[in-house]
């Protein structure tokens, strides 16, 4: 195991004078900041940083050569009938991101640990079902919106605190689906196969469309062979729902989640006699399937040895990816005393590594956990270090990682071990 080498650089006595003269409610440099071009106030609430506001700008699904453009182009070809929504912005109210969805006040999904929120009032959005209601408010009857969207989670080669999605949204009035009535006449009772206020035969027409279209989308997206499942699913926006699952090298991987829209979403936006299904995809699994793509971050590089494997390619192309070279692994290992279990927060953790790690962390996993006789516990985790450009020398290696423990005694207030 590599000892945390943070002594060499700078003395300990010297970050703890730093900590205490840190406001430790004050957990981020700077009162205000902008996204897209609209400026935000932060407050108690805030836990973007400014790496993750930096992300903000790259617009991967309009960057040329980029593999999540490629997938934006096929959803846009293959979708073409539908309407187009842009939010080139991530920033939604709470009602956008979560109330007008259904989702409830106390759901995971608002947790600070969850989602990156801007202040109290905002957040970047989390999925882009955020603009259902937006979309329906201006009449569409079937639409899609490709964009950005943001989520704090674990360090690994699938998962990135931004990546991309599109919705797919279809209404269906019963001339449409050629069905005398799709409302109950009367309220149903709820059942696993349909919503209480619609009937089964509407239901199920609008499940088969929904499964259809999508089955047909991905075969042309990664050919006829392709392996799918259909899982059932809940979302507090749907009902009845389901993944997708795709056949990959021996595993089943999810790639999409959807369902019939919930019929109060569709009252509440003054729609009262349709049925509709929806759907949200995501972008970086197509493309890590189609393209054999590894590692997430990949998509974020700029560079050329990457993305000149796709230029000139059009979403019709098929082609492999084929790594440059495989640059090694760099393992180190940090270990710390927490204030104690409750006020650690491992995503906070994992924000300071993600703002240091100059796009060089490949994984971050817990590795030990220890509590002492007096009660205090440390934790012990691991870091991966990786480009994809070039071999990385020890020497930056230990630069970055010193500077992680520095940035998380000063922030999260732990004792880091030496
Ligand atoms: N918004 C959901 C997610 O991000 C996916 C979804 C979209 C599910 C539309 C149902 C309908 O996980």
């Amino acid at each position: 195991m590599a000892p945390f080498l943070f002594a060499r650089v700078v003395s300990v006595r010297t970050v703890r004078a730093l900590r205490f003269s840190t406001k430790a409610s004050r957990r981020f440099e700077f009162d205000s900041f902008d996204i897209c071009g609209q400026r935000y106030k932060t407050d108690l609430h805030t836990n973007i940083t400014q790496f993750i506001v930096a992300l903000t700008d790259r617009k991967l699904y309009k960057a040329a050569s980029n593999p999540i453009r490629l997938i934006s182009d096929s959803i846009r070809h293959y979708f073409k009938q539908f309407d187009l929504f842009e939010y080139p912005s991530p920033v939604v109210s709470l009602d956008a991101n979560f109330d007008s969805l259904l989702i409830g006040k106390d759901h995971v999904a608002r947790k600070p640990s969850d989602t990156y929120y801007v202040n109290e009032q905002f957040v970047l959005r989390t999925h882009t079902s955020a603009h259902q209601s937006d979309c329906l408010q201006q009449g569409s009857q079937a639409f899609i919106c490709i964009a950005d969207v943001y989520r704090r989670d674990a360090i690994k080669r699938t998962h990135f605190p931004c990546f991309h999605q599109c919705e797919v949204f279809k209404l269906f009035s019963s001339e449409e689906l050629n069905i005398k009535s799709i409302l109950a006449y009367q309220e149903n009772v709820r059942s696993d196969q349909c919503q209480e206020s619609y009937t089964i035969e509407a239901s199920k027409s609008v499940e088969n469309d929904l499964k259809y279209t999508i089955e047909q989308y991905i075969k042309e997206l990664l050919g006829k062979q392709t392996q799918t499942r259909w899982v059932s699913a809940y979302f507090p926006f749907t009902h009845p729902s389901w993944e997708l699952e795709i056949m990959h090298n021996g595993e089943w991987l999810e790639i999409l989640g959807c369902g019939i829209v919930e019929n109060r979403i569709l009252t509440n936006n003054r729609i009262n006699d349709k049925i509709g299904w929806a759907a949200g995809f995501g972008l970086e699994r197509l493309a890590m399937l189609k393209y054999s793509i590894p590692d997430i971050r990949l998509f974020w590089s700029k560079d050329t040895g990457f993305l000149s494997q796709f230029k000139n390619l059009t979403h019709a192309d098929n082609m492999k990816y084929t790594p440059i070279s495989k640059y090694p692994q760099c393992i180190k290992d940090i270990s710390f005393w927490i204030p104690d279990e409750d006020t650690f927060c491992e995503q906070d953790f994992l924000e300071i590594i993600h703002s240091q790690g100059r796009g060089l962390i490949e994984q971050v996993d817990l590795i030990d956990k220890y509590t002492n006789k007096k009660g205090r516990t440390s934790l012990c985790y691991r870091i991966i270090y990786r480009s994809h450009e070039r071999n990385l020398t020890n020497a930056e290696v230990n630069e970055i990682h010193c500077n992680i423990g520095i940035q998380t005694e000063l922030l999260l207030n732990v004792e880091v071990r030496e």
